[in-house]
């Protein structure tokens, strides 16, 4: 399901395939399983509820969709039988939610640490390498089509924000809601700062944490100094990482391409092929417990 059938998409897929009319795809008793690709909240959640409700299964790339009414789709999507699997939302092409899920799922997860946003990444490598200002090297981050529509999501944190509410579910079992993630963008960062960086061994990243404290989970997306040679230091350009600490598999790092066109189709299209063979829908790493996320205005800045 695209929302404009007759954007150049460079591909040559049979009739059929790609459909913008939603009742007619719902409706079609041949279609099986619906792939959302419409992306924005209201319209998207609308799709995929009718698309469960009429017993088809569903695979979207909507990270704003699963982080705002992921609970009730999983719901809906278990009353109706059918399985929902969202493996493109967060980090593009690298195989994170599978992994905590299948992987690592014999693991208490402690915490994790993560670049979820590959425009703001690209920014902070190409501001640091090569003093390019925060202007140009955002442009050429949407002209190469890792940016969302609205790119000030991406560097202002509310993109990599929604992936690790999506993420710390599944690592933690526990409800938590985009309000609870403590939020900061790179918007008022300049080359100097990341050089200054630079000349300290160190590199500034917009990062993704989630720990397990004695408080409970503290959740925070802010541009962090970290060493070039720690694991999510030297991750540059649109690359995402995220590094997960668990009690069996100590420090498990999960690094790849998190935007663009082919790492996207990379996620969706093997969630299809999961859905096809009739794998298992994606569960919590560690089983529900009563684990709450602190209050952001508890959290202090570091
Ligand atoms: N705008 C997102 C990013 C795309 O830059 O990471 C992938 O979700």
């Amino acid at each position: 399901m695209v929302r404009d059938l007759s954007k150049n998409r460079g591909l040559n897929l049979p009739d059929g395939v790609l459909h913008d009319d939603m009742r007619r795809a719902i409706d079609d008793p041949d279609v099986q399983i619906g792939v959302e690709l419409i992306g924005g909240v209201p319209a998207a959640f609308e799709l995929c509820s009718d698309l469960l409700r009429a017993g088809k299964h569903v695979v979207t790339a909507n990270k704003a969709l699963i982080c705002e009414r992921g609970p009730e789709l999983f719901a809906l999507a278990a009353e109706c039988g059918r399985t929902i699997r969202f493996e493109a939302g967060v980090a593009g092409g690298v195989p994170i939610v599978a992994g905590l899920t299948e992987s690592l799922a014999a693991n208490r997860i402690t915490g994790l640490r993560a670049i979820l946003n590959g425009t703001s990444n690209f920014l902070l490598s190409r501001m640091a390498d090569t003093g390019a200002g925060y202007a140009e090297a955002l442009a050429e981050a949407q002209e190469r089509g890792y940016a969302e529509a609205d790119p000030s999501m991406d560097v202002d944190g509310t993109d990599a924000a929604q992936k690790l509410v999506i993420l710390a579910r599944l690592a933690f079992g526990a409800e938590i809601a985009f309000q609870d993630v403590s939020l900061g963008g790179i918007d008022g960062l300049d080359a100097e700062d990341l050089q200054f960086a630079k000349e300290l061994g160190c590199a500034v990243k917009l990062l993704a944490v989630a720990n397990r404290t004695k408080r409970g989970l503290e959740l925070s997306v802010r541009p962090t100094l970290v060493r070039q040679t720690d694991a999510v230091g030297g991750i540059g350009g649109p690359m995402n990482v995220v590094a997960v600490r668990g009690d069996l598999v100590g420090e498990a790092w999960f690094a790849g391409p998190g935007a663009g066109r082919e790492p996207t189709a990379s996620a969706v299209l093997a969630d299809l092929l999961a859905v096809a063979a009739d794998r298992p829908p994606f569960h919590a790493a560690t089983p529900a417990e009563p684990i709450r996320p602190v209050p952001v205005d508890d959290l202090v800045s570091r």
